[in-house]
Protein backbone atom coordinates (compact mmCIF):
# COMPACT_ATOMS: atom_id res chain seq x y z
CA UNK A 1 0.00 0.00 0.00
CA UNK A 2 1.27 3.84 -0.37
CA UNK A 3 1.82 6.12 2.10
CA UNK A 4 -1.55 6.45 4.54
CA UNK A 5 -0.04 8.30 7.47
CA UNK A 6 -1.22 5.00 9.52
CA UNK A 7 -4.25 5.75 8.70
CA UNK A 8 -5.50 2.71 5.79
CA UNK A 9 -9.00 4.55 5.46
CA UNK A 10 -7.57 7.72 4.95
CA UNK A 11 -9.96 9.92 2.53
CA UNK A 12 -8.63 12.21 0.20
CA UNK A 13 -10.31 15.41 -1.56
CA UNK A 14 -9.63 15.47 -5.43
CA UNK A 15 -11.19 17.39 -8.44
CA UNK A 16 -11.30 16.51 -12.16
CA UNK A 17 -8.93 18.31 -14.43
CA UNK A 18 -10.67 16.90 -17.48
CA UNK A 19 -13.04 13.95 -18.66
CA UNK A 20 -12.13 12.30 -21.82
CA UNK A 21 -15.01 10.21 -23.32
CA UNK A 22 -13.08 6.73 -25.06
CA UNK A 23 -15.94 4.45 -26.03
CA UNK A 24 -19.53 4.26 -25.22
CA UNK A 25 -20.21 4.22 -21.20
CA UNK A 26 -16.34 4.60 -20.72
CA UNK A 27 -14.39 7.66 -19.65
CA UNK A 28 -11.04 8.35 -18.53
CA UNK A 29 -11.09 10.49 -15.49
CA UNK A 30 -8.01 12.94 -15.16
CA UNK A 31 -7.55 13.68 -11.54
CA UNK A 32 -5.29 16.51 -9.08
CA UNK A 33 -5.17 16.23 -5.28
CA UNK A 34 -6.92 19.17 -3.46
CA UNK A 35 -4.50 19.46 -1.15
CA UNK A 36 -2.22 20.92 -4.12
CA UNK A 37 0.58 18.05 -3.61
CA UNK A 38 1.70 15.80 -6.57
CA UNK A 39 0.57 12.09 -6.97
CA UNK A 40 3.78 11.22 -5.56
CA UNK A 41 2.53 12.31 -1.94
CA UNK A 42 -0.22 9.32 -2.75
CA UNK A 43 2.97 6.35 -3.87
CA UNK A 44 0.94 3.97 -5.59
CA UNK A 45 2.69 1.54 -7.98
CA UNK A 46 1.31 0.13 -11.22
CA UNK A 47 -1.23 -2.30 -10.40
CA UNK A 48 -2.93 -0.86 -7.69
CA UNK A 49 -6.30 0.18 -7.24
CA UNK A 50 -8.13 2.64 -5.38
CA UNK A 51 -11.53 3.28 -3.44
CA UNK A 52 -13.91 6.11 -5.23
CA UNK A 53 -16.26 7.47 -2.38
CA UNK A 54 -18.78 9.45 -3.61
CA UNK A 55 -20.82 11.29 -0.76
CA UNK A 56 -24.34 9.61 -0.37
CA UNK A 57 -23.51 7.26 -3.45
CA UNK A 58 -21.17 4.54 -2.14
CA UNK A 59 -17.43 3.41 -3.03
CA UNK A 60 -16.16 1.73 -6.09
CA UNK A 61 -12.38 0.40 -6.55
CA UNK A 62 -11.04 1.33 -9.30
CA UNK A 63 -7.87 0.82 -10.84
CA UNK A 64 -5.45 3.39 -11.43
CA UNK A 65 -4.50 3.85 -15.04
CA UNK A 66 -1.29 5.84 -14.51
CA UNK A 67 1.89 5.41 -13.49
CA UNK A 68 3.94 7.16 -11.17
CA UNK A 69 6.56 8.00 -13.08
CA UNK A 70 3.22 10.57 -14.39
CA UNK A 71 3.19 12.55 -10.57
CA UNK A 72 1.58 15.41 -11.82
CA UNK A 73 -1.71 13.80 -13.08
CA UNK A 74 -3.81 10.10 -11.96
CA UNK A 75 -5.87 9.08 -14.66
CA UNK A 76 -8.46 6.69 -14.20
CA UNK A 77 -10.59 4.83 -16.70
CA UNK A 78 -14.60 3.70 -15.53
CA UNK A 79 -17.42 1.89 -17.30
CA UNK A 80 -20.90 3.15 -16.44
CA UNK A 81 -22.37 0.26 -14.27
CA UNK A 82 -24.22 0.96 -11.28
CA UNK A 83 -24.67 4.09 -8.56
CA UNK A 84 -21.23 5.33 -8.08
CA UNK A 85 -19.93 4.94 -11.30
CA UNK A 86 -23.05 6.97 -12.18
CA UNK A 87 -22.42 9.90 -10.19
CA UNK A 88 -19.25 10.18 -11.62
CA UNK A 89 -20.29 10.42 -15.10
CA UNK A 90 -22.66 13.28 -13.94
CA UNK A 91 -19.44 15.16 -13.03
CA UNK A 92 -17.71 17.67 -14.92
CA UNK A 93 -14.59 19.73 -14.45
CA UNK A 94 -13.72 21.05 -11.31
CA UNK A 95 -16.02 18.92 -9.44
CA UNK A 96 -14.39 17.36 -6.53
CA UNK A 97 -14.74 13.61 -4.54
CA UNK A 98 -13.05 11.56 -2.13
CA UNK A 99 -10.50 8.92 -3.20
CA UNK A 100 -8.77 6.03 -0.28
CA UNK A 101 -5.54 4.00 -1.23
CA UNK A 102 -3.72 3.26 -2.96
CA UNK A 103 -4.29 -0.38 -1.89
CA UNK A 104 -3.44 -4.11 -3.17
CA UNK A 105 -0.11 -5.28 -4.32
CA UNK A 106 0.20 -4.47 -7.83
CA UNK A 107 2.44 -5.74 -11.04
CA UNK A 108 6.26 -6.99 -9.77
CA UNK A 109 8.46 -3.93 -11.34
CA UNK A 110 11.19 -5.13 -9.70
CA UNK A 111 11.05 -8.77 -10.77
CA UNK A 112 10.48 -7.41 -14.45
CA UNK A 113 13.16 -5.05 -14.49
CA UNK A 114 15.78 -6.22 -17.05
CA UNK A 115 13.23 -8.82 -18.37
CA UNK A 116 11.43 -9.24 -22.01
CA UNK A 117 8.03 -8.36 -21.60
CA UNK A 118 4.73 -9.76 -23.19
CA UNK A 119 1.64 -7.43 -21.95
CA UNK A 120 -2.11 -8.95 -23.09
CA UNK A 121 -5.04 -7.12 -21.94
CA UNK A 122 -8.51 -8.09 -23.10
CA UNK A 123 -11.10 -5.24 -23.19
CA UNK A 124 -11.45 -2.97 -19.75
CA UNK A 125 -8.69 -4.96 -18.64
CA UNK A 126 -6.05 -2.38 -20.35
CA UNK A 127 -7.50 0.35 -17.80
CA UNK A 128 -5.07 -1.45 -15.29
CA UNK A 129 -2.59 -2.64 -17.48
CA UNK A 130 -2.02 0.23 -19.11
CA UNK A 131 -0.53 1.94 -15.87
CA UNK A 132 2.33 -0.82 -16.23
CA UNK A 133 2.81 -0.20 -19.74
CA UNK A 134 3.49 3.47 -19.37
CA UNK A 135 5.57 2.77 -16.94
CA UNK A 136 7.78 0.65 -18.89
CA UNK A 137 7.65 2.95 -21.83
CA UNK A 138 9.00 5.77 -19.37
CA UNK A 139 11.84 3.64 -18.16
CA UNK A 140 12.42 2.11 -21.44
CA UNK A 141 16.19 1.32 -20.66
CA UNK A 142 15.61 -0.53 -17.94
CA UNK A 143 13.80 -3.12 -19.58
CA UNK A 144 14.32 -5.58 -22.30
CA UNK A 145 11.90 -6.33 -25.21
CA UNK A 146 7.96 -5.76 -24.74
CA UNK A 147 5.59 -7.05 -26.55
CA UNK A 148 1.52 -5.99 -25.91
CA UNK A 149 -1.56 -7.71 -27.45
CA UNK A 150 -4.49 -6.29 -26.93
CA UNK A 151 -8.09 -7.49 -27.78
CA UNK A 152 -11.22 -6.62 -27.93
CA UNK A 153 -14.54 -7.70 -29.20
CA UNK A 154 -15.14 -5.15 -31.92
CA UNK A 155 -13.50 -2.32 -33.54
CA UNK A 156 -15.86 0.33 -31.73
CA UNK A 157 -14.41 -0.70 -28.71
CA UNK A 158 -10.84 0.33 -28.52
CA UNK A 159 -9.91 1.68 -25.61
CA UNK A 160 -7.04 4.71 -25.64
CA UNK A 161 -6.85 3.95 -29.42
CA UNK A 162 -4.64 7.35 -30.20
CA UNK A 163 -2.86 6.66 -27.74
CA UNK A 164 -2.14 2.91 -29.18
CA UNK A 165 -1.81 4.28 -32.53
CA UNK A 166 1.16 6.36 -31.76
CA UNK A 167 2.66 2.76 -31.04
CA UNK A 168 3.01 2.37 -34.29
CA UNK A 169 6.11 4.63 -34.79
CA UNK A 170 7.93 3.28 -32.02
CA UNK A 171 11.00 0.87 -32.41
CA UNK A 172 10.64 -0.59 -29.17
CA UNK A 173 7.50 -1.97 -28.65
CA UNK A 174 5.45 -4.41 -30.99
CA UNK A 175 2.33 -3.75 -30.69
CA UNK A 176 -0.45 -6.17 -31.97
CA UNK A 177 -4.40 -5.88 -31.43
CA UNK A 178 -7.39 -7.82 -32.08
CA UNK A 179 -11.22 -8.07 -32.39
CA UNK A 180 -13.54 -10.88 -32.30
CA UNK A 181 -15.77 -9.82 -35.47
CA UNK A 182 -15.68 -7.02 -37.58
CA UNK A 183 -18.72 -7.01 -39.22
CA UNK A 184 -18.98 -4.22 -41.13
CA UNK A 185 -15.12 -5.13 -42.83
CA UNK A 186 -13.11 -2.53 -41.86
CA UNK A 187 -10.68 -3.71 -39.68
CA UNK A 188 -7.03 -3.75 -41.32
CA UNK A 189 -5.67 -5.69 -38.73
CA UNK A 190 -6.13 -9.39 -37.31
CA UNK A 191 -9.94 -11.01 -36.44
CA UNK A 192 -10.40 -13.48 -34.19
CA UNK A 193 -9.42 -13.79 -30.33
CA UNK A 194 -6.16 -12.65 -28.25
CA UNK A 195 -4.80 -15.84 -28.19
CA UNK A 196 -4.99 -15.66 -32.43
CA UNK A 197 -1.87 -13.23 -31.94
CA UNK A 198 0.63 -15.51 -30.37
CA UNK A 199 1.09 -17.19 -33.73
CA UNK A 200 2.23 -13.28 -34.96
CA UNK A 201 5.20 -12.91 -32.72
CA UNK A 202 8.27 -14.15 -31.61
CA UNK A 203 8.15 -15.30 -28.29
CA UNK A 204 11.14 -17.46 -26.06
CA UNK A 205 9.38 -18.41 -23.41
CA UNK A 206 12.53 -19.16 -21.18
CA UNK A 207 13.01 -15.49 -20.84
CA UNK A 208 10.06 -13.83 -20.82
CA UNK A 209 7.45 -12.43 -18.16
CA UNK A 210 3.87 -12.51 -19.50
CA UNK A 211 1.62 -10.04 -17.58
CA UNK A 212 -2.43 -10.22 -18.63
CA UNK A 213 -5.55 -8.59 -17.08
CA UNK A 214 -9.22 -8.62 -19.01
CA UNK A 215 -12.54 -10.61 -18.78
CA UNK A 216 -12.48 -14.31 -16.56
CA UNK A 217 -13.18 -16.20 -20.10
CA UNK A 218 -9.68 -14.51 -22.00
CA UNK A 219 -7.74 -16.03 -18.87
CA UNK A 220 -8.62 -19.53 -19.25
CA UNK A 221 -7.18 -19.57 -22.68
CA UNK A 222 -4.66 -17.24 -22.82
CA UNK A 223 -2.73 -19.09 -19.90
CA UNK A 224 -3.73 -22.61 -21.95
CA UNK A 225 -1.81 -20.62 -24.24
CA UNK A 226 1.16 -19.68 -22.15
CA UNK A 227 1.40 -23.18 -20.36
CA UNK A 228 1.44 -25.08 -23.79
CA UNK A 229 4.42 -22.93 -25.08
CA UNK A 230 6.41 -23.27 -21.80
CA UNK A 231 6.05 -20.33 -20.08
CA UNK A 232 7.11 -21.21 -16.20
CA UNK A 233 3.97 -20.39 -13.49
CA UNK A 234 6.09 -17.89 -11.71
CA UNK A 235 6.19 -16.07 -15.20
CA UNK A 236 2.99 -15.50 -15.32
CA UNK A 237 1.02 -12.41 -13.60
CA UNK A 238 -2.65 -11.59 -13.64
CA UNK A 239 -4.64 -9.29 -12.24
CA UNK A 240 -8.25 -9.81 -11.40
CA UNK A 241 -11.20 -8.96 -10.57
CA UNK A 242 -13.48 -9.41 -7.75
CA UNK A 243 -16.65 -8.08 -5.47
CA UNK A 244 -15.22 -5.80 -3.21
CA UNK A 245 -16.68 -3.36 -0.32
CA UNK A 246 -13.66 -2.31 2.12
CA UNK A 247 -10.57 -2.95 -0.27
CA UNK A 248 -8.40 -3.31 2.77
CA UNK A 249 -8.61 -6.97 4.08
CA UNK A 250 -11.31 -6.53 6.85
CA UNK A 251 -14.33 -7.69 5.24
CA UNK A 252 -14.19 -11.08 3.14
CA UNK A 253 -16.13 -9.85 0.21
CA UNK A 254 -13.10 -10.35 -1.71
CA UNK A 255 -11.97 -14.30 -0.61
CA UNK A 256 -10.04 -16.30 -2.65
CA UNK A 257 -9.96 -20.05 -1.03
CA UNK A 258 -7.25 -18.31 1.37
CA UNK A 259 -6.34 -15.32 -0.21
CA UNK A 260 -8.34 -11.55 0.04
CA UNK A 261 -8.16 -10.25 -3.65
CA UNK A 262 -7.91 -6.61 -2.37
CA UNK A 263 -4.75 -7.03 -0.31
CA UNK A 264 -3.18 -10.46 -1.68
CA UNK A 265 -3.71 -9.27 -5.33
CA UNK A 266 -5.46 -7.63 -7.45
CA UNK A 267 -2.17 -8.90 -9.16
CA UNK A 268 -1.18 -12.57 -8.73
CA UNK A 269 1.67 -14.74 -9.89
CA UNK A 270 -0.42 -17.90 -11.10
CA UNK A 271 1.82 -20.01 -9.20
CA UNK A 272 -0.38 -18.67 -5.88
CA UNK A 273 -3.96 -19.23 -7.67
CA UNK A 274 -2.79 -23.15 -10.00
CA UNK A 275 -4.47 -24.66 -6.65
CA UNK A 276 -7.50 -22.31 -5.39
CA UNK A 277 -10.44 -23.70 -7.68
CA UNK A 278 -12.40 -20.39 -7.72
CA UNK A 279 -9.85 -17.86 -8.71
CA UNK A 280 -9.93 -18.34 -12.68
C1 LIG B 1 -9.60 -4.30 -8.12
C2 LIG B 1 -10.71 -3.76 -8.99
C3 LIG B 1 -10.40 -2.83 -9.98
C4 LIG B 1 -11.43 -2.32 -10.79
N1 LIG B 1 -11.08 -1.41 -11.73
C5 LIG B 1 -12.06 -0.85 -12.48
C6 LIG B 1 -11.71 0.16 -13.43
O1 LIG B 1 -10.55 0.54 -13.63
N2 LIG B 1 -12.74 0.71 -14.14
C7 LIG B 1 -14.05 0.33 -13.96
O2 LIG B 1 -14.93 0.88 -14.64
N3 LIG B 1 -14.39 -0.63 -13.08
C8 LIG B 1 -13.44 -1.22 -12.32
N4 LIG B 1 -13.77 -2.17 -11.39
C9 LIG B 1 -15.19 -2.59 -11.28
C10 LIG B 1 -16.00 -1.61 -10.44
O3 LIG B 1 -15.45 -1.51 -9.15
C11 LIG B 1 -17.46 -2.10 -10.34
O4 LIG B 1 -18.05 -2.05 -11.62
C12 LIG B 1 -18.27 -1.29 -9.32
O5 LIG B 1 -19.34 -2.09 -8.89
C13 LIG B 1 -18.86 -0.01 -9.86
O6 LIG B 1 -19.60 0.60 -8.81
P1 LIG B 1 -21.05 1.23 -9.00
O7 LIG B 1 -21.51 1.71 -7.67
O8 LIG B 1 -21.01 2.22 -10.10
O9 LIG B 1 -21.91 0.03 -9.50
P2 LIG B 1 -22.90 -0.87 -8.57
O10 LIG B 1 -24.08 -0.05 -8.16
O11 LIG B 1 -22.09 -1.54 -7.53
O12 LIG B 1 -23.41 -1.93 -9.63
C14 LIG B 1 -22.63 -2.46 -10.67
C15 LIG B 1 -23.08 -3.82 -11.13
O13 LIG B 1 -21.89 -4.58 -11.34
C16 LIG B 1 -21.82 -5.66 -10.41
N5 LIG B 1 -20.45 -5.67 -9.89
C17 LIG B 1 -19.94 -5.00 -8.85
N6 LIG B 1 -18.64 -5.24 -8.69
C18 LIG B 1 -18.30 -6.08 -9.68
C19 LIG B 1 -17.08 -6.72 -10.05
N7 LIG B 1 -15.94 -6.53 -9.39
N8 LIG B 1 -17.11 -7.54 -11.13
C20 LIG B 1 -18.25 -7.73 -11.82
N9 LIG B 1 -19.43 -7.16 -11.50
C21 LIG B 1 -19.45 -6.36 -10.45
C22 LIG B 1 -22.85 -5.39 -9.36
O14 LIG B 1 -23.35 -6.61 -8.85
C23 LIG B 1 -23.90 -4.62 -10.14
O15 LIG B 1 -24.71 -5.48 -10.88
C24 LIG B 1 -12.77 -2.74 -10.60
C25 LIG B 1 -13.07 -3.68 -9.61
C26 LIG B 1 -12.06 -4.20 -8.84
C27 LIG B 1 -12.40 -5.20 -7.78
S1 LIG C 1 -12.85 -6.20 -0.07
FE1 LIG C 1 -13.07 -6.47 2.04
S2 LIG C 1 -11.70 -8.12 2.42
FE2 LIG C 1 -11.34 -7.64 0.35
Amino acid sequence: MGDHCGNIYELRPVSIIRTLPQIKDHRLFQLKLEDGTTWESFGHQPGQFLEVSIFGKGEAPISISSPPTRPDILEICVRRTGRVTDALFEMEKGSTFHIRGPYGRGFPVETLKGKKLLLIAGGLGLAPLRSLLLYVLDRRDEFDDLILMYGTNNPDNVLFKYELLGFYDREDINYLYSVDRDDEGIWKQYVGVVTGLFDRAALSPEDTYAVMCGPPIMYRFVLQKLLNLGFSGNHIFMSLERMMKCGVGKCGHCAMGDRYCCIDGPVFPYTELENIKEAI
